[in-house]
C-alpha cells in the first residue's frame, strides 16, 4: 500500500496483476481512500461494468465528474460544462437521494462519434486536473477486459496517456495472459508502460495472528493447529482464507473452542456454497479438461509425463497440452515455478474429488 501510494503520489504508471479474488480492488481501494485524504484527486472505472464504448464513456464521464471535476469547479453547474461539449452529447441526470450524476450516451453511435467522445473524456483528467499542486490519478480496475469492449481501445487509451505525464494511472486485472499479453509484449500499445506491481497470497504467519485475535474478540476461541490446517487448505489465497474461516466462525458456539471437528463441517458449508460456481465451470470444461482437473484434484504434478498419464488413464500429450492450455489461460489451473500444476481454484480439488 505504500508503495502503490508513493507511485500515485509520483505520477508513476502502475499496473497490479493477481488472480481473481487476491484482494486487488480492497488494496487500491483503501490506498484510495488515503490518498483522497491526503487531497489527491482520485477516479475509479471498473471495466466489468462496461461492456460497450457507451457504458465506458458513461462511468468514465460520471468518475471524472464526480472526482475530479466537482472537487475543482466552485459551482456544480460549471463542472458540467465541458461534458456538455462533447462531440455525443450526453443525458445528465441527478439522483434526488444520494445527489449523484449519471451520463447517458444511448446506443450505437458511429465509431467516429464515441471514439472522439472517449478520447474527450479521456483527456479531461489531465486537462482540469493540470494546475500545478493539483494531483489526479485514474483507476482502471478489471483492466483485462478492454479488448473485449473494443480491440482498437488500447491504442486509443495509451496515444493520449502518453501526453498526460503529470496524471497517475493504476491497471487492475486478473486472467493474467490478458494481462501479461497487453503490458508485456512490445507490439502492444501498453507495452513497458507501466511498473508491475504483482500480489500475491497473504504470508501464513500473518495470517494466523490476524484469525486468532478476531476469533477471541468475539468470545470464540480457535485452536493452532485448526488454524494451521485452514491455511494449509487455502495455502493464503485472501478470499478462500475469508470465506473458510467466515464458516469456521458461524460453526463455533460463543465461549467455545473451533476444533478440526468444526473445520470440517466448516468446509463441507463452503462446498455446498460454491456448488453452483464449480457446476458451472466445470460444465464449461471440455472432456479432456475434466478427465485433466479429475486426476489434478487427486494427484497435482506433471500431465504431460508418460508415468502420470497411465497413472491417470490420460490421452495423448498433444490433447493433454491444448487442455491444459485452456485450464491454465481460465485460471482453474495453475502452473507451479518447477512446471508442475496444480488445480489453483480453492476447494475446487475437493470438489471434484467428491463427484
Ligand atoms: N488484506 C486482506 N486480508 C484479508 N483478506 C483480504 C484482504 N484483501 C482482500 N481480502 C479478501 O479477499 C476478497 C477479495 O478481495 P477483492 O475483491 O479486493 O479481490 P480482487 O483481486 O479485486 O478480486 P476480483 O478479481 O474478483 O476483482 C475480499 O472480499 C476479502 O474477503
Ligand atoms: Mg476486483
Amino acid at each position: 500500500m505504500q508503495e502503490l501510494k508513493f507511485d500515485v503520489l509520483n505520477g508513476q504508471d502502475v499496473v497490479v496483476f493477481a488472480p481473481r479474488r487476491y484482494g486487488k480492488s480492497s488494496l487500491v481501494w483503501r490506498a484510495m481512500q488515503q490518498l483522497l485524504a491526503e487531497g489527491v484527486l482520485v477516479a475509479y472505472v471498473n471495466l466489468m461494468t462496461t461492456p460497450t464504448k457507451e457504458k465506458l464513456a458513461e462511468k468514465l464521464a460520471a468518475a471524472v465528474y464526480e472526482s475530479i471535476a466537482s472537487p475543482l469547479a466552485r459551482a456544480k453547474e460549471r463542472a458540467l460544462t465541458p461534458f456538455r461539449g462533447l462531440r455525443i452529447s450526453p443525458t445528465i441526470t441527478v439522483d434526488p437521494e444520494q445527489g449523484a450524476y449519471s451520463f447517458s450516451f444511448g446506443v450505437d453511435h458511429s465509431p467516429p462519434d464515441i471514439d472522439a467522445t472517449l478520447e474527450r473524456l479521456l483527456e479531461l483528467p489531465a486537462e482540469l486536473g493540470g494546475a500545478p499542486g493539483n494531483r489526479v490519478a485514474l483507476i482502471l480496475d478489471e483492466f483485462q477486459e478492454i479488448e473485449m469492449i473494443d480491440p482498437a481501445l488500447p491504442k486509443l487509451m495509451r496515444t493520449i496517456f502518453e501526453q498526460q505525464p503529470e496524471v497517475a494511472r493504476v491497471y487492475l486485472g486478473s486472467r493474467r495472459h490478458l494481462m501479461e499479453r497487453l503490458f508485456n509484449d512490445e507490439n502492444e500499445p501498453f507495452w513497458r508502460s507501466a511498473k508491475k506491481v504483482e500480489l500475491g497470497v497473504i504470508a501464513p504467519e500473518l495470517f494466523r495472528g490476524f484469525i486468532v485475535r478476531h476469533f477471541r474478540r468475539t468470545r470464540k476461541t480457535v485452536e493452532g493447529n485448526v488454524v494451521d490446517e485452514l491455511l494449509e487448505r487455502t495455502m493464503g489465497h485472501p478470499y478462500a482464507t475469508q470465506e473458510l474461516c467466515y464458516f469456521l466462525w458461524e460453526q463455533t458456539p460463543f465461549d467455545g473452542t473451533a476444533t478440526t471437528a468444526e473445520l470440517a463441517l466448516a468446509l463441507a458449508a463452503v462446498l455446498r456454497s460454491e456448488h453452483a460456481h464449480f457446476q458451472l465451470r466445470w460444465d464449461a470444461a471440455s472432456a479432456v479438461q475434466k478427465l485433466i482437473l479429475e486426476a489434478l484434484a487427486r494427484e497435482p504434478g506433471r500431465p504431460m509425463t508418460n508415468a502420470y498419464r497411465t497413472r491417470h488413464a490420460l490421452p495423448p500429450v498433444s490433447a493433454i497440452q491444448a487442455a491444459l492450455r485452456a485450464l491454465v489461460e481460465r485460471e482453474l489451473v495453475v502452473k507451479e515455478p518447477d512446471g508442475s500444476y496444480r488445480i489453483s481454484e480453492p476447494f475446487l480439488d475437493r470438489w471434484v474429488q467428491a463427484l
